[in-house]
C-alpha cells in the first residue's frame, strides 16, 4: 500500500492538464460490448477503476489494447464478484450484455464506503424492457430474447442507471423513452459514443431521452472528455496553495457550479476556450453548498469543497444530499487542525487560519483528493495512506502535482 509524503505550504505555479474523464470511460467501455466491430478510444486515463474494467472486459472476451477494444465472440456473459467488488461501475455490462447476448449473470454490487448504493432502479426499468430478473447466490441473473422500449420514469436520477439503460435500449426493440435521466456530462458523453456507433439517441443532457433501437450498432473512433472532478480538483488545489495555476482542459461548461462556489470563496478564475487559470492567495469567504445531480453542485467535489471552507473566513455549512457516508474524511482533517461538526447529512465547518500536516489515511477516492489537498495546503509533512483510493480516479496526480511545484512523493510499501 503506497502512501503520499507531502511538505504542504508550496504554491502550484505553471500549468496542468486534467485526464479523460473516469466516469465517462467506464461506461464507454461498457458499450464496447454491444457490438463486435473494433473501437479506438483516446484519451483514457490510466487509472485503476479503467485497469479493471478493461480485466472485466477481457474476461467476458474482448480484445483489449492501449488503444481500443473489439469483443468478437463473447465467451461469458457476465460479472462475477472478484471484479464488481472492487469495482461497483462493473454493474455497467449488464445492459449491453443483455442487449447483445439475450442473458446477463452479473453480482449485485455491495455498499461502499459512501454510501448503501443499490441498483434496483436498474432492475426495475430492464423489467419494464421485457427482462426476467432473478437474484440468486449474490448473483442478478438477467434473461430477455430481445428488449423491447419501454417509459421508464426514474424515482430520482441515478447516472449509471440512465447509462446502462441507455446502453440496453439502444439495441431493443422499438422506443424507449427514460423521464427523470441523469444529465451528467458523462451521460452526454456516452450518447455521442452511442450515436457514432450507429445508435439513435436524443436529448442527453436534459430529463428526457428518447432511444430508438436499432439491429446492430457498429465500431467507432472516439476521443472522451476531460475529467471535470479532476479539473475541480485541481482549480481548488491552486487556490488553496495560493498559486497561480492554468488548469488546462478544464471546460466552462461542465463546470459552472464549480466556478460560482469559487466565486462565492472570492477565488479568482480566468476562462479561457483552453481551460481555466485560477489565481490563489487572497482571503476565502465562506459559504453555504448543497450537493446535487448536475448541473447543481457534485458530490464528488464536496470533500475536496470542504478543505478550502476549512480555511476560510466565517462559518461554511455543506449539505450532501446524495450519499450518507460522504464525509469519513473529516475526522481526519480535523486531525491536521479543521473545525468541523456533522449533523446527519449536513457539515458545520468553521474557518481556521491554517491547517497543519499530519498522518491520516484515505477512505474513498473523494475522500483520499481531499486529505491531499489538505497536505498541500497545510504547514508542514503529511503523510496520507492508503492512496490506492486516489489511485483509482486520478492519473499519476503525484506527478502532475510535482510539476507545478508541489513536494508530494510517492512511497512503496
Ligand atoms: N440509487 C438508488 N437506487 C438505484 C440507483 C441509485 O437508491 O437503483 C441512489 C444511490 O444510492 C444514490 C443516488 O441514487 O443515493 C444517486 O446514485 P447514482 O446511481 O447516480 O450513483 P452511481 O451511478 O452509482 C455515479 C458515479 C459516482 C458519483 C455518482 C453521483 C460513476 C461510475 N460513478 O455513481 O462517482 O458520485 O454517480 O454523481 O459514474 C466517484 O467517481 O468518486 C463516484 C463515486
Amino acid at each position: 500500500m503506497d502512501k503520499f509524503v507531502i511538505e504542504g505550504g508550496r504554491p502550484l505555479t505553471g500549468e496542468v492538464t486534467v485526464s479523460g474523464a473516469k466516469n465517462a470511460v467506464l461506461p464507454i467501455l461498457a458499450a464496447t460490448l454491444l457490438s463486435s466491430e473494433p473501437y479506438r478510444l483516446f484519451g483514457v486515463p490510466d487509472v485503476r477503476d479503467v485497469a479493471t474494467m478493461r480485466q472485466l472486459l477481457r474476461s467476458i472476451g474482448a480484445t483489449v489494447s492501449d488503444e481500443g477494444v473489439e469483443v468478437r465472440q463473447i465467451v461469458h456473459c457476465g460479472a462475477p464478484y472478484e471484479w464488481v467488488k472492487t469495482l461497483r461501475a462493473a454493474i455497467l455490462v449488464l445492459g449491453p450484455l443483455l442487449a447483445r447476448c439475450g442473458e446477463a449473470h452479473v453480482s449485485l454490487p455491495g455498499g461502499c464506503a459512501i454510501g448503501a448504493r443499490p441498483v434496483g432502479w436498474h432492475l426495475d426499468a430492464l423489467k419494464r424492457m421485457g427482462a426476467e430478473i432473478a437474484l440468486e447466490h449474490g448473483i442478478i441473473h438477467a434473461k430477455a430474447a430481445r428488449l423491447h422500449g419501454a417509459r421508464i420514469d426514474f424515482e430520482r436520477v441515478t447516472v449509471t442507471g440512465t447509462e446502462n439503460i441507455m446502453m440496453a435500449a439502444a439495441l431493443a426493440e422499438g422506443t424507449t423513452v427514460l423521464h427523470n435521466a441523469a444529465c451528467e456530462p458523462e451521460v452526454v458523453d456516452l450518447a455521442h459514443f452511442l450515436i457514432q456507433c450507429g445508435a439513435k439517441i436524443q436529448g442527453a443532457g436534459g430529463a428526457r431521452i428518447t432511444i430508438e433501437g436499432v439491429p446492430r450498432l457498429g465500431g467507432a473512433s472516439y476521443r472522451v472528455i476531460p475529467d471535470r472532478i479532476e479539473a475541480a480538483t485541481l482549480l481548488i488545489a491552486g487556490a488553496m496553495t495560493q498559486g497561480d495555476l492554468f488548469v488546462r482542459g478544464a471546460r466552462v461548461e461542465h463546470l459552472a457550479s464549480v466556478i460560482a462556489a469559487l466565486g462565492k470563496a472570492g477565488v479568482p478564475i480566468t476562462m479561457r476556450d483552453e481551460g481555466m487559470h485560477v489565481r490563489g492567495g487572497g482571503a476565502l469567504d465562506a459559504m453555504g453548498l448543497e450537493t446535487a445531480p448536475y448541473p447543481d453542485f457534485p458530490t464528488d467535489v464536496g470533500p475536496q469543497m470542504m478543505v478550502l471552507m476549512s480555511r476560510a473566513r466565517g462559518i461554511s455549512t455543506l449539505h450532501e444530499t446524495i450519499f450518507e457516508g460522504r464525509f469519513s474524511h473529516v475526522p481526519e482533517l480535523v486531525r491536521m487542525g479543521a473545525n468541523i461538526q456533522i449533523e446527519g447529512h449536513r457539515a458545520t465547518i468553521t474557518g481556521v487560519p491554517r491547517l497543519s500536516g499530519a498522518n491520516v489515511m484515505a477512505s474513498d477516492l473523494r475522500a483520499g483528493a481531499a486529505l491531499m489537498l489538505a497536505g498541500l495546503a497545510a504547514e508542514g509533512h503529511t503523510e496520507l495512506s492508503r492512496v490506492y483510493h486516489v489511485d483509482r480516479g486520478y492519473e499519476r496526480i503525484e506527478e502532475k502535482l510535482s510539476a507545478v511545484g508541489a513536494h508530494i512523493q510517492r512511497v512503496k510499501a
